[in-house]
């Protein structure tokens, strides 16, 4: 479905995912080492306070993206800015990318955490190099319209659409 621009809802919950995974982040080295220790490794120093959080806010990353999902498709999302159709195809590749990632790799962590642990190789491997390459050109491609085409893709996720209060 397409909108005249994302309402105030959806770019809420968008940066509220940008904090929540740069949360993750920021645990993410606590809960490996804590994970590690759990399954016969070297006991850790690591407050094990992290290991709650950390899977808190994975559970929380998780709500708002499916929250996210459901939203494209009752408010919808803005028609593709204008661009050479590659750039345009790696974008919608980013997009869909990231919101796969995101929801698979907070399953993946909950099965490894709680069931199967064979599975911690996994979510590292869609948190640290995927997620990273997936955000850096997210970031990437929001500066350059920010700053290169200065079109108003940067702005539309920053204010919401006239009709868009939902
Ligand atoms: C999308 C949400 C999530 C993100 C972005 C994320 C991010 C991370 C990061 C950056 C690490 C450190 C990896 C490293 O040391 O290289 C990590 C480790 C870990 N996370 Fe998550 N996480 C998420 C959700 C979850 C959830 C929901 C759980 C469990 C319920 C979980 C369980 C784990 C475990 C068990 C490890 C240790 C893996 C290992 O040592 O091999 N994560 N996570």
């Amino acid at each position: 479905m397409v909108s005249v621009g994302y309402s105030a809802r959806q770019i809420a919950l968008h940066w509220f995912v940008f904090i929540l995974v740069a949360v993750q982040y920021f645990t993410g080295g606590n809960m490996t080492h804590l994970f590690r220790a759990a399954h016969g490794g070297t006991p850790s120093e690591v407050g094990s306070i992290w290991a709650p959080v950390h899977i808190a806010v994975g559970l929380a990353i998780l709500a708002t993206m499916l929250w996210r999902v459901r939203l494209r498709g009752t408010v919808g999302a803005p028609p593709a800015a204008k661009q050479h159709p590659a750039l345009q195809a790696l974008a919608t590749a980013v997009h869909v990318g990231l919101y796969i990632d995101l929801i698979g790799a907070a399953l993946v962590g909950l099965a490894a955490n709680f069931w199967l642990p064979q599975l911690a190789g996994l979510h590292r491997l869609m948190v640290r190099p995927i997620l990273t390459a997936l955000f850096g050109l997210h970031v990437a491609g929001a500066l350059w319209h920010w700053i290169v085409l200065r079109d108003d893709v940067m702005a539309r996720m920053l204010r919401p659409a006239p009709d868009g209060s939902h």
